[in-house]
């Protein structure tokens, strides 16, 4: 096709693909905000060199294939970890460290008085990285990515001077080091330099400059950018270094491992917040950024009895410095339709540079936030970012304020499907009535199925997604796993799509065929059913362990008097309005269709007990009754759970064992009706070890 090309055509779309891959580097690295897929950008860059190649006249210095600093390619493998990656609750006012001290105390029972050792860091602006050695030397590096698994950078961080390469011989066979690889500030201003002499890319903030340096395909690259590593953290180990978090820094110094400073253990809230204002007062002339400072229980034995929620620890929390504000003003307000039909305004507005970072959209929550801002179209707003939270306006300029500013309508309608949109007593939500019909509601699921922690189809961005539905190649999840059988017979496929060429289109089909297999938890989470978030499906997805039987025991429990809902109801933290939520969604003639289709074309894999080894409760039902003496009730059910159990809240002919502590009343003698195994709690210590 380029062959039929004139000069002057080349040079027209030369231009054109020019200036499209800049504007994507920048969404990609200035704006952490790409618009298309990896596959979709490679092929952009395929075009321009094919282009280059035919017309080499038009080549300049500035040409995106002549720097270094462009996105790369998703050329790298993945690797799966040991152990997840976990990322950190976050703290901003005082009041939230009081009350993670207070959750950390009540959970593990101590008193408020007592005093609890928590190591305080600086919270390094970088990205995280694990390091696993086996036997003394460096095996690979790989990035967080999903937490689950990350790419494998190994090649690229082997050129950081501050990463050993080997340990001292007495270290354990195995042993994975986590931490932060960064940029000091002034090797990045340095680094700028020299970019800009060369007329290769800026980098918008050290953060930025090292992520694009690390997600270089070509190491020689790396090599030549300021890199540097703190390690902070342990990944798998196969022997402990140490007892404490304190223990862990020394020892990772011992081994070469640079350490973020200051660093100190407190013993109060007041030490904590002391600690804080002193690295918030020493931040500026700290030779790198750092977002906050992160806290966490000293001792790994309470770590370990602590364990996590969901994705960031329970004894570990970030403490953020202040977000950082600008004043812009208020385009407009457009109202987002979400995939439960949640009405949510979003701030446009005049483009505006907030702690090095361009935000020209920002949260407006809802209807009532409006209300108590006094906002109108037209104003002087102050918008706040504070790391990687989506910016908000937080108050209006009144002085700056129009004569003729109007008060902002809410809309009753949904902007998308015109169905009335209703706010129920007591919920601070207006929402769209228009459920399947409504468009928006559709594609929003339809991201929320791709999503990373749902289906995770690489290359199926929300744009392409919007893209695709507006077409008609996409309506339901089904059509995804779909797409590649429809397009050989297409009159117009995908790889004459703008934008899209044979290598995209190959990548996205090999990505959307590597997800034909998933996990029931993934699965029940990806449906977008309300109030089903990652936790909730997963319980569900250990109750019901297969999809068949999931959904058999859904339509039986549509019958609020049968034993399926009971078992419902039975699950921790699933409730009636939960269940409602739930079963709605199966009563839904629509959304069974959805879900049969779907199964025509991918394999749900059964819900794994975890089989811990030497674990006696794995998959069985425990109820916890009475008061427990050695250990909170949260604990002893994190720690059941840990170890594969099942716990419900009430005891029926299903229940495995029941737990009686001090005082157990009506759940202990239905135990004793149906002849179950009752275990005192000391009885319950030893079965558990
Ligand atoms: S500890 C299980 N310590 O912050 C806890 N993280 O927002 C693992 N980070 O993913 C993290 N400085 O990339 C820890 N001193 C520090 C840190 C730190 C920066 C990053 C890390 C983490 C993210 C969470």
């Amino acid at each position: 096709m380029l062959f039929d090309f004139s000069f002057e055509d080349a040079k027209t779309k030369y231009k054109k693909l020019v200036a499209e891959i800049h504007r994507h580097d920048e969404l990609y690295h200035t704006e952490d905000n790409p618009e298309i897929s990896d596959a979709a950008y490679d092929q952009l860059r395929l075009e321009l060199l094919e282009l280059e190649e035919k017309f080499p006249q038009l080549v300049t210095d500035q040409s995106p294939s002549k720097t270094v600093g462009a996105k790369v390619a998703s050329g790298f493998k993945t690797i799966r970890h040991a152990i997840p990656m976990l990322s950190l609750s976050n703290a901003f006012e005082d009041q939230d460290v009081i009350d993670f001290v207070g959750r950390v105390k009540k959970f593990l029972n101590i008193a408020d008085s007592e005093p609890l050792s928590i190591v305080t860091e600086p919270k390094i602006d970088g990205l995280s990285c694990t390091l696993r050695y086996e036997h003394g030397k460096l095996l690979f590096a790989a990035t967080r990515g999903d937490g689950a698994e990350g790419e494998d950078i190994t090649e690229n961080v082997k050129t950081i001077r501050d990463v050993p390469q080997t340990l001292p011989s007495d270290v354990p066979d195995i042993l994975e080091v986590r931490g932060e690889i960064y940029m000091r500030k002034a090797e990045f201003l340095e680094l700028n330099q020299h970019q800009e002499s060369k007329g290769e890319k800026i980098f918008a903030n050290p953060r930025n400059a090292a992520a694009g340096s690390v997600r270089q395909l070509d190491s020689n690259i790396t090599k030549t950018r300021p890199l540097r590593f703190f390690g902070y953290a342990l990944g798998e180990v196969s022997a402990p270094i140490a007892d404490t978090q304190d223990g862990i820094r020394k020892k990772l110094k011992s081994f070469g491992f640079a350490q973020a400073e200051p660093i100190a253990v407190c013993e109060n809230v007041d030490e904590l917040l002391a600690y804080y204002h002193k690295v918030e007062v020493e931040r500026p002339d700290l030779p790198y950024d750092i977002d906050g400072v992160v806290y966490k229980v000293d001792r790994l034995d309470l770590q370990e009895r602590l364990g996590f929620v969901a994705r960031a620890p329970r004894w570990a929390t970030a403490h953020k410095f202040p977000a950082e504000q600008a004043v812009t003003i208020l385009k407009d307000i457009k109202i987002q339709v979400g995939r439960t039909g949640a009405l949510t305004p979003v701030a446009e507005l005049e483009p505006i540079t907030v702690g090095g970072v361009v935000v020209s959209r920002a949260s407006l929550h809802n209807e009532d936030e409006i209300i108590r801002l006094d906002v109108r179209i037209g104003d002087h707003v102050v918008v706040q970012r504070s790391g990687d939270v989506i910016p908000k306006v937080v108050s209006v300029v009144f002085e700056k304020r129009l004569p003729n500013a109007a008060n902002y309508i809410y809309p009753t309608t949904c902007p998308a499907c015109g169905s009335h949109a209703v706010r129920e007593e007591g919920e601070v939500v207006r929402r769209c009535t228009g459920g399947l019909i409504c468009p928006a509601q559709a594609v929003e699921r339809l991201k929320h199925f791709v999503s990373r922690n749902a289906f995770d189809i690489e290359g199926l961005g929300a744009k392409i997604i919007e893209e695709f539905y507006a077409d008609g190649l996409i309506k339901t999840p089904a059509d995804i796993f779909m797409i590649e059988v429809r397009d050989k017979g297409s009159l117009t496929p995908l790889r004459v799509r703008e934008g899209w060429g044979d290598l995209s289109v190959k990548n996205l089909f090999a990505s959307i065929e590597k997800r034909r297999s998933i996990s029931l938890e993934k699965f029940i989470y990806a449906l977008g059913i309300r109030q089903i978030g990652e936790s909730t499906a997963k319980r569900l997805a250990t109750t019901y362990e297969t999809i068949s039987k999931f959904i058999t025991e859904m339509d039986a429990a549509q019958d609020k008097a049968s034993d399926q809902y009971a078992t419902l109801l039975n699950i921790e933290d699933i409730g009636a309005s939960v269940a409602n939520d739930l079963l709605d969604f199966f009563a839904e003639p629509h959304n069974k269709e959805v879900v049969s289709d779907l199964l025509e074309q991918i394999t749900v894999t059964d819900y794994k007990p975890v089989r811990v080894s030497n674990s006696p409760v794995a998959g069985k039902t425990v109820v916890f009754t009475g008061s427990l003496v050695k250990m909170t009730r949260a604990e002893a059910k994190a720690k059941a759970e840990s170890l594969g159990a099942k716990v419900a809240g009430s005891v029926s002919a299903k229940t495995d064992y029941v737990v009686a502590g001090e005082d157990a009343g009506s759940k202990l003698s239905k135990a004793r009706e149906l002849n179950l195994a009752v275990l005192s709690e000391d009885q319950w210590l030893e079965l558990i070890g």
